[in-house]
């Protein structure tokens, strides 16, 4: 059979493929922080979050601007409730108005699953904000029960790693002792309501503190020796699955072995200041891009294999607000006007099969149309394209048929 032909009839086969057997992807959650001045409008922002392939969205509020744009669009939220909000949240009827006002009065169109009550608060070592987290995480049930939504909405907390004394090796995984006794009261909490416990853990600060002795490679998700745990000879090849077995011991040594573990916040910014070792566009692109892959593939740590890894990348955005050194401006997978902040490295494969119109269905539901970003003279879909993990899958998919259809072509030649 002449090698063009071939390809042509491998093609044909291809698409048809793809369409009936849409390679499924592990959902993908995504942080939407919107501390700028200058992001697109929320409806823009829908076709951005469906490119990526994300089926989940983290919010640090419940702006009812985004909660209303993404109305019967199957993505699933996590909204927030700010530190500032802790004290007044102590008290039954203020909890309650506002889970009526923010979440209530948006079901069922937008599916909000979770409120996270507070960020990062027992990190700030405030007494009294530390002890407003478990009445207000409470108060916030209580509401939900009353309102007949806690069966559809959970309710939790984000914490930053160092509430963990020791993360290595993973073995050895253990809080901080002074949180323990606030900690064990909030684990309790969970276990009661069947709610993630959340974790926010970026290895980018272990790099960053200690570029000398922590190995890039391994840090960023690149082929690399890997280390070994000695107490469990378990193999690690990554830092990040190291620290999320660290956080599944600690919580094991209070006793909550099966409590399920979400990592609310990770992800690698493309530019710091001087003394920010590493923040470059060419590792937040390994570290996002891998990471991506990696969620696709369906596999939990190597202490719980089985678990899915419920990962939420940090940001979308880059955020031109936000306080503190260059780097935490700069974590965004896009550019405030829609563009790609740098690209990820895997190339759309929309031309490959001959169709025009593959891009990460959500939930396999294939081939949606290829968005076109907001208001974006100079976007390139292939970078726009570039990190959906369905795509990925595709693209892989797509790959091997083709390496098989030109070994049969050659043994045919032959
Ligand atoms: C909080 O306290 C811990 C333990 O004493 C300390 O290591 C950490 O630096 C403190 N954090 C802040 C933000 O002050
Ligand atoms: C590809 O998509 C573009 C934009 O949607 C459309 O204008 C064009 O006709 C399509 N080409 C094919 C071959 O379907």
């Amino acid at each position: 059979m002449e090698f063009h032909r071939f390809l042509f009839y491998a093609s044909i086969i291809l698409s048809i493929s793809v369409y009936l057997f849409p390679i499924m992807a592990n959902s993908m959650g995504i942080n939407y922080g919107q501390i700028a001045d200058n992001l697109p409008s929320p409806e823009d922002v829908v076709p951005i979050v469906k490119s990526i392939g994300a089926t989940k969205v983290k919010l640090y509020d419940a702006d009812p601007k985004v909660l209303k744009a993404f109305a019967n669009t199957g993505v699933e939220f996590i909204v927030g409730l700010g530190n500032e909000y802790l004290d007044k949240m102590r008290d039954p009827a203020k909890a309650q108005a506002w889970v009526k006002q923010n979440v209530q009065s948006h079901l069922p169109a937008t599916k909000i699953t979770c409120i996270f009550v507070g960020n990062e608060v027992l990190t700030f070592n405030d007494t009294s904000l530390s002890n407003s987290l478990l009445p207000a995480m409470q108060s916030v049930h209580t509401a939900l029960v009353n309102l007949g939504l806690d069966k559809q909405v959970t309710v939790t907390t984000a914490h930053s790693l160092s509430i963990l004394e020791t993360s290595y090796p993973p073995s050895s995984g253990a809080f901080r002792e002074d949180l323990v006794d606030c900690l064990s009261e909030t684990l309790s909490f969970h276990q009661k309501t069947g709610s993630p416990f959340l974790i926010n853990a970026y290895p980018f600060f272990a790099y960053k503190g200690n570029p000398k002795q922590v190995q890039l490679d391994f840090v960023l998700f690149q082929p690399n020796q890997g280390v070994i745990d000695p107490a469990t000879n378990l193999h690690y090849d990554n830092m990040l699955y190291a620290q999320i077995d660290a956080v599944y011991n600690a919580l094991a040594s209070l006793g909550y072995k099966k409590l399920p573990v979400h990592i609310s916040e990770t992800g690698w910014p493309s530019k710091g200041d001087e003394d920010e070792v590493g923040a470059t566009p060419d590792n937040a692109k390994k570290y996002n891009g891998n990471l991506i892959k990696l969620m696709s593939k369906k596999t939990g740590t190597p202490m719980r294999p089985n678990s899915d890894l419920n990962i939420y990348v940090f940001a979308l955005f880059n955020e031109n607000m936000k306080p503190g050194p260059t780097s935490e401006r700069n974590y965004g997978l896009f550019k405030p006007d829609g563009t790609p902040a740098y690209s990820l490295g895997i190339s759309s494969t929309s031309n490959v099969a001959g169709s025009n119109t593959t891009t990460g269905g959500t939930n396999g539901k294939p081939l949606s149309p290829i968005p076109t970003p907001p208001s974006t003279p100079t976007s390139s879909s292939t970078g726009y394209l570039s990190i959906s993990p369905a795509t990925q899958g595709r693209y892989e998919f797509v790959g091997t048929v083709l390496l098989a259809s030109l070994i049969l072509t050659k043994m045919l030649l032959w």
